[in-house]
């Protein structure tokens, strides 16, 4: 039968209560007791379960991560900077994929309460009301990535998505294009609305007039589908350049153009947004806005566990990560200028 905490105690003349400390190094027990805790340990063998130590530390050093899309390059490379950094400190991650469905969130922030996780890192892809998120956040340390969630009072690790959109209007203006389509657009992702609006204020600073929007979503199918609505102008020549708000919907705006046989850059330039590893080796090479997903993911998981471990309060710090043009093959001068 292997030994318990009790039989450790008993061994080492202690109360199960002091094996517990010694264990977590919680609080203070002298060296002489402590000594002859371990000393009991060694003799008997005993070896921690981790329900036992989860207990000693008032901790299951589990923390959950929540997606929308495990698929899409931006979240893996995300969730592996959030897993290399809570490695090194001993910590697991629970992935949890969310499909950019609110009811999944829902779904996974409530199963994470009840394994008594440590803490979230919640990229969240729905942006919930801040009365759904009080309950289920309440009293559990977060840290929100890539997108802010609608509480005032959590931290956030983001990029400057602003900055990203008015570059991409910058590069395809300084190469003559003056009719651009911004494709993909969502009505709810904070992160989507700045990279429109940042988009938008160059654009209007260059043209006089804003770009027009196609709403969508953050996959291939709404590059595709934009396309086809789009393909006619691209052809009579009163589209020039397409910028994309996500790396996958620029490579569905891709496909779409190669399918309707418009040739890129030549007779339409693409611009992306993420820089995932398709990017650099789509064909034509993708043009696009390069984040930090992983530099992204091990900040946010060091700002989550040192909270944790220092238990302190959310200090509501906000940073948005800097962002870089890639300039590739899928971008050129424009055919009106060119
Ligand atoms: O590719 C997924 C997109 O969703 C990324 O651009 C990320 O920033 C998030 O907003």
């Amino acid at each position: 039968m292997s030994a318990s905490i009790a039989h450790v105690a008993q061994r080492a003349y202690v109360s199960r209560t002091t094996v517990s400390h010694v264990l977590s190094g919680n609080r203070p027990v002298s060296r002489e007791v402590a000594d002859r805790v371990r000393a009991a340990m060694t003799e008997l063998q005993y070896v921690p379960s981790r329900a036992a130590r989860n207990l000693a530390l008032g901790s299951t050093q589990t923390v959950g991560l929540l997606v929308p899309d495990i698929s899409n390059g931006f979240f893996a490379d995300l969730a592996k900077g959030v897993e290399a950094t809570c490695i090194e400190r001993g910590i697991n991650v629970l992935l949890c994929n969310t499909g950019w469905k609110l009811e999944r969130e829902i779904f996974y922030l409530e199963t994470l309460r009840s394994r008594a996780v440590d803490g979230v890192i919640y990229a969240s892809g729905a942006p919930p009301a801040a009365s759904l998120l009080g309950g289920l956040l309440a009293d559990l340390p977060v840290v929100a990535v890539d997108e802010q969630l609608p509480r005032a009072s959590i931290t956030s690790i983001t990029s400057k998505n602003r900055t990203g959109g008015r570059m991409v209007a910058d590069h395809l203006l300084s190469l003559g294009h003056g009719a651009a389509v911004v494709v993909g657009a969502s009505p709810t992702l904070g992160s989507s609305k700045q990279r429109v609006a940042g988009f938008q204020s160059a654009w209007k600073k260059g043209t006089g007039l804003p770009a027009r929007v196609v709403m969508g979503a953050f996959n291939e199918a709404s590059g595709i589908a934009a396309v086809a609505t789009l393909s006619g102008a691209i052809r009579a020549g009163e589209i020039t350049a397409i910028f994309a708000v996500n790396d996958l919907c620029a490579l569905g705006v891709l496909e779409g153009l190669r399918q309707a046989k418009v040739s890129v850059p030549g007779d339409c330039s693409v611009v992306g947004f993420d820089d995932v590893m398709a990017a650099r080796h789509a064909n034509p090479s993708l043009t696009t806005v390069r984040q930090d997903a992983v530099g992204m993911g091990a900040r946010a998981a060091s700002a989550l566990l040192d909270r944790i471990t220092e238990r302190t309060d959310d200090d509501c710090h906000r940073t948005a990560l800097p962002v870089n043009l890639i300039v590739r093959d899928s971008t050129s001068t424009s055919r009106s200028t060119g």
